[in-house]
């Protein structure tokens, strides 16, 4: 009964307040402890994911659990406290996923901001040439936009179940966002407020995943777990699909070389491909390590990014390393991650032809230098600390925008010179 009422009453609110469609997910996969509590917790929180999150998560004392889900949702005070009371007896701050940091000379400063809609699972900011930082708000159906000199913040709300995956501006600024939940791609002028969608030609193409705009204002995209790649020419709103060659390739990460050449990441196969946007010829590598047993859960590579050398930089999730491509030897190098093995690398970036990736497995997530010429990391916890950063990117001044989605945070690392700054054992 009691449990019912919460149920409703706390459904309701998210609708108001939040615009989805709570408790679409009905029963808890994972039984949670029993204890005082856990009826409102399966009230609570798993209208946007399901209490495993809760089961794989580090555990956190009480503060730091009523930090960490007021950034979710917005409780009464009471409601607050008793869940925050029972997430702690039964799952107290444990010490597993800590990083082990890379110790180095240089500089990085981070500023990060609380994005306006709790839980919104803001992802794949990127900053426009004239300052402004967008997102993605994916579970909120939002894109998003922070001044970082004012810290003022604007939020579109995109029509029901287009859960936009990641987002590109394009030379008039406009911001592409891959609508993942409904088959779509969308076009958000932000200056008019003007929303175009384009639906996919063919229904199988389900879930556009990662956009990238060519020098001539096409949008090339992936489409995840239909396999295909795609490309919208903005003019006439035309979309064209292939199908990836490999089967379950799951095509990820995407990005475009000196040339032109669209590169593409398989999170489901241990392959990066090279796609000719005139003749859409696909060619496929296979990375040095196909090995399913290595690849935990069997992540291959998220994504890549592309130096000055055209050098394809990629990570294998599955692997914890780093690795290099050169497309004119075709040969590989990889590289383990300062966390080691199960450091789940994923959003990757070159930043004047230094090498930035982040380990979403540890908590706090981690973010990473790789100097391909010394061969070194160094690291640095993100000081908002939970979640996952699923996409950076380098802005036009030389610095890396990146966001955590549980935190509900986006940030910008100002990426310094060398110091005297010396990184040792995390300690919390
Ligand atoms: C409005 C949506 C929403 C609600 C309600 C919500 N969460 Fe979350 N939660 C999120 C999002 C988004 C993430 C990030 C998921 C991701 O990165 O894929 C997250 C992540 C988490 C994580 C993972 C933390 C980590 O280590 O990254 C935990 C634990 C968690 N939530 C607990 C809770 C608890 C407890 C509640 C209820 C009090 C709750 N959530 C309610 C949206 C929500």
């Amino acid at each position: 009964m009691l449990q019912l009422f919460l149920r409703s009453l706390i459904a309701s609110f998210l609708v108001s307040s939040f615009g989805i469609s709570a408790f679409a997910q009905e029963e808890p996969l994972s039984a949670l402890p029993d204890g005082p509590g856990k009826e409102l917790v399966e009230a609570a929180c798993v209208a946007c994911h399901e209490t495993d999150i809760i089961y794989s998560s580090t555990g956190y004392t009480n503060n730091e659990w009523r930090h960490l889900f007021s950034r979710m949702i917005d409780l009464p005070e009471e409601l607050a406290s008793d869940i925050a009371h029972y997430l702690a007896t039964s799952f107290p701050k444990r010490f597993d996923r800590l990083p082990t940091l890379a110790s180095g000379d240089f500089n990085i400063t981070f500023q990060e901001w609380g994005v306006p809609t709790l839980g919104q699972r803001p992802r794949d900011p990127l900053m426009r040439p004239d300052g402004m930082i967008f997102w993605a708000g994916m579970y909120g159906n939002i894109v998003g936009q922070l001044d970082p000199s004012t810290g003022e913040m604007k939020e579109w709300q995109l029509e029901p179940g287009a859960m936009p995956h990641s987002i590109i501006d394009d030379a008039e600024g406009n911001i592409w966002y891959t609508g993942n939940g409904n088959g779509t791609m969308g076009k958000l002028n932000p200056e008019t407020d003007e929303i175009t969608i384009y639906q996919m030609p063919d229904p199988a193409a389900r879930d556009p995943h990662t956009p990238i705009v060519t020098d001539n204002g096409d949008v090339w995209f992936t489409v995840q777990n239909s396999n295909f790649i795609g490309r919208i020419v903005p003019d006439t709103g035309d979309i064209r699909l292939e199908k990836i060659p490999t089967e379950n390739a799951r095509p990820y990460g995407i990005d475009i070389d000196s040339r032109g050449m669209i590169w593409v990441a398989y999170r489901g196969a241990p392959k990066i491909a090279r796609i000719d946007p005139d003749s859409w010829q696909i060619e496929e590598f296979n990375t040095p390590n196909p090995d399913p047993e290595s690849h935990h859960g069997r992540y291959y590579i998220r994504r890549l990014a592309i130096d000055s050398q055209d050098m394809i930089w990629y990570v294998d999730s599955g692997r914890g390393y780093v690795g290099s491509f050169n497309p004119e030897t075709e040969e590989f190098n990889e590289w383990l991650t300062p966390s080691g093995a199960g450091s789940h690398p994923y959003a990757i970036e070159v930043v004047d032809d230094i090498v930035w990736i982040n380990e979403s497995e540890q908590r706090p997530d981690v973010i990473a230098r790789f100097d391909p010429q010394t061969e070194q990391f160094q690291s640095w916890p993100i000081p908002s600390g939970v979640g996952v950063i699923r996409n950076m990117r380098a802005t036009h001044d030389g610095n890396l925008v990146i966001h955590q989605s549980s935190a509900n945070t986006v940030g910008l690392v100002k990426i310094g010179e060398k110091s005297d700054w010396l990184a040792g054992p995390y300690r919390p």
